[in-house]
């Protein structure tokens, strides 16, 4: 009982509002805006039902460009897995973060990217 405790106190207001939170970090790199270029990271405008690799103005690692070329899109599940562990999906991947621990985390960050102006 105990332990449900600092889960419940952190609770967030919305799920939607927890993934803006939970993509805060990641706007160093990207950006959801679709005219703003020059980040570290490819642009994320769009990215879910994207093919993998598809900001034509990024120059991506060969596995990224490997994906692309097999034909692999980006559904809410796969972001899902990749945030879990975004080099175990992609060995050799050029984007060094460590992958998200909380399932629900993951699963509002997805959502979040999915549909980033639902709020
Ligand atoms: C330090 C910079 C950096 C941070 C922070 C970062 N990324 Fe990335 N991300 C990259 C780079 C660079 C790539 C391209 C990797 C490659 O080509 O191998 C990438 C690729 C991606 C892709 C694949 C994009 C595509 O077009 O296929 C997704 C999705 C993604 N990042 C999501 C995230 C999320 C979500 C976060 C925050 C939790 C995050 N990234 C944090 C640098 C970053």
């Amino acid at each position: 009982m105990l332990s449900l405790l600092p889960m419940l106190a952190s609770a967030p207001a919305s799920a939607e509002e927890d993934g803006a939170r939970l993509f805060a970090p990641c706007r160093a790199c990207h950006s959801l805006d679709p005219t703003e270029r020059g980040l570290p990271g490819p642009n994320l405008a769009g990215v879910v039902g994207r093919v993998v690799a598809g900001d034509a103005a990024f120059d991506y690692s060969p596995v990224l460009r490997k994906a692309r070329d097999d034909g692999l899109r980006w559904d809410v599940l796969r972001l899902e897995s990749f945030l879990a562990d975004p080099a175990e999906m992609f060995p050799g991947l050029w984007m060094s973060m460590r992958g998200i621990e909380d399932a629900a985390e993951r699963k509002a960050l997805a959502r979040f990217l999915a549909n980033p102006s639902s709020r």
